[in-house]
């Protein structure tokens, strides 16, 4: 069988969960090439070193120019901070390499755009790492919207709750860096935004207002929202919130997302993420209320390839599937979603974060122009 050379950028907690991602994809789904775990980065020697070791990688540097250089990786996976993406990306498609890239694509949505065109120009396949579409009930909630199972959308509902920011004793580090880490828009958001983009359709026009409770961390002044709210008007005629913040005691990564339509409502709660919430309107009366769906049954997305109903899957269940859904297309894509959608997500992030900063509705047409 051919292997494919992996080559992963960056060894924190999205480096991890990406190696573990590609050494089940084999085990969970039939696949015609074998992917094989080849270089790894980071800054750090003594840490990289071992993260190679514990995720099973071959060899490791602290120079990702000489990882995505290497002959002998093909696909350059970036899981360094969103300030450091687009460079990477963009040298990674010069070198004819294919890229998955982590979100958000970019701090900003020039660098997004630049790093999408890159590949786009390479002709290689890419894809973002919106990994949540890759999970059975979020993708149910997708394909039964696009069926209409709802009727027309009227509005859709996000919310990202985390405690990540509440201590103001939390020292700075990149997160805290707009430049490198993003806006809290763009950090939690952008995975949100992708989901209402992919479930609904384009964003035309969006309001938001930000804060940052803890300004300064180390002595250095944070720059970074903790928390968002924005409202939001769909081109196809919907309206739409979402709030996303960082400061909300107890709760972890609790997020949901509601969809509201002519004949029933969606709704799926991260918490029970084997779970998806239907209301039909149609319903008998008797019945009025909503229906769990339990979204493991072999007839729904991805629920085939993984265990007997009633066992569920979980978070690394999303790179899993994520990496067999790029190595089943392997080599020549495409992948989906891939790194222009990343930019136009990135384009409304924008859009919010102009409409916080100047305290007006916002056209993402302003961004892209
Ligand atoms: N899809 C998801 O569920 C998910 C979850 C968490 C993070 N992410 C995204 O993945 C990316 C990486 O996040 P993470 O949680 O793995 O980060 P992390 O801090 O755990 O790891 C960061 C890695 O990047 C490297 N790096 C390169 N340049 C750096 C710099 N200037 N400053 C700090 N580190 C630098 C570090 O050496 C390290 O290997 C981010 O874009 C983040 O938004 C995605």
């Amino acid at each position: 069988m051919d292997e494919v050379g992996i080559g992963i950028v960056g060894y924190g907690m999205m480096g991890r969960a990406h190696a573990y991602g590609y050494t089940l994809a084999p085990r969970v789904r039939e696949l015609a090439v074998a992917p094989r775990l080849r270089a790894i980065s980071g800054r750090d020697a003594d840490a990289v070193a071992r993260a190679a070791g514990r995720y099973g990688v071959d060899e490791w540097t602290t120079d990702w120019r000489a990882l995505v250089a290497r002959p002998d990786v093909d696909i350059v996976d970036v899981c360094t901070p969103p300030g450091t993406h687009a460079e990477i990306v963009e040298a990674a498609a010069a070198a004819g390499k294919a890229v998955l890239c982590e979100k958000p694509l970019a701090a900003d949505y020039a660098s997004a755009q630049r790093a999408a065109e890159s590949a786009q120009a390479a002709g290689v396949p890419n894809a973002i790492g919106f990994n949540y579409r890759k999970l059975p009930a979020p993708a149910l909630l997708a394909q039964m919207v696009a069926e209409g199972a709802i009727g027309d959308v009227l509005l859709w509902r996000a919310v990202w709750l985390s405690d990540e920011f509440l201590d103001a004793q939390i020292p700075f580090d990149w997160r805290f860096d707009r430049r490198l880490g993003a806006s809290t828009i763009a950090d939690l958001g952008a995975h949100l935004i992708d989901l209402a983009l992919w479930i609904v359709g384009e964003i035309d026009e969006v309001a938001a207002q930000s804060e940052t409770f803890t300004r300064r961390r180390s002595g250095r002044a944070v720059d970074v929202d903790e928390a968002s709210a924005c409202l939001v008007r769909f081109a196809g005629g919907a309206r739409g919130t979402f709030e996303l913040a960082r400061v909300c005691a107890r709760r972890p990564c609790d997020f949901f997302v509601e969809v509201n339509g002519t004949r029933g409502t969606l709704r799926f709660e991260y918490p029970r993420l084997n779970e998806l919430w239907f209301g039909e309107a149609g319903d008998d009366g008797r019945l009025y209320g909503m229906r769990r769906i339990r979204a493991e049954h072999p007839a729904h997305p991805y629920a085939a390839d993984w265990w007997p109903i009633g066992q569920g899957v979980g978070y690394g269940t999303s790179f899993v599937n994520q990496a067999a859904d790029l190595l089943e297309r392997w080599p020549d894509g495409p992948w989906e979603p891939d790194l222009a959608q990343g930019a136009r997500v990135q384009a409304v992030c924008e859009a919010m974060e102009r409409a916080a900063a100047d305290r007006r509705w916002v056209r993402v047409a302003e961004v892209t122009a």
